[in-house]
């Protein structure tokens, strides 16, 4: 059976990427893929390590219906390149981190998450980046989450003919 691993990556770990793993957690079940796609998430930066995310973005993803309280924030590390096919940053500083981190043969796993943005969904005007909501406001986490449903389905469809060719 073929699977493929993904490591969602933001700066804190506690409000994008554990966002985004709980969102495609949800996706992948939907999909009956859970047994083919492997889901974590990281940072790039230390200071979160152990913590729970960030209230505002366990009660945003818990009012759509996705559950983040048990995930616990931890740091990407090199030995996380060999662990996983793909790691999904949220934005062009998260790559660059990752980048100083990476193994050089390993730095075409890593992409970033509105890439899997269908071109036809014109919310964001082809936005890079998923914004750090961390010092804004409640509709930062908002859109942090239309942004990861959009792109999460965008990137099951692209995994999907390769799982199961
Ligand atoms: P995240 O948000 O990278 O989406 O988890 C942040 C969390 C914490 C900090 C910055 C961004 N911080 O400065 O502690």
């Amino acid at each position: 059976m073929k699977t493929v691993s993904i490591c969602f990556v933001c700066l804190g770990n506690i409000c994008r990427s554990p966002t985004a793993e709980g969102v495609m957690r949800h996706l992948v079940g939907e999909a009956k893929l859970g047994e083919r796609i492997l889901i974590d998430s990281a940072g790039t930066g230390d200071w979160h390590i152990g913590e729970p995310p960030d209230e505002r973005a366990q009660l945003a993803a818990g009012s759509r219906g996705y559950e983040l309280g048990a995930l616990r924030g931890r740091q990407i590390g090199a030995a996380d390149f060999g662990r996983f096919d793909l790691l999904i940053a949220m934005d062009d500083k998260n790559v660059a981190a990752l980048r100083q981190v990476c193994p050089p043969q390993q730095r075409d796993k890593i992409r970033l998450l509105m890439e899997f943005v269908p071109e036809t969904d014109a919310r964001w005007n082809g936005a890079r980046e998923v914004v750090d909501p961390y010092f804004g406001g409640a509709e930062g986490f908002e859109q942090v989450l239309d942004q990861c449903e959009a792109a999460c389905r965008g990137l099951i469809a692209a995994l999907r003919p390769q799982l199961l060719a």
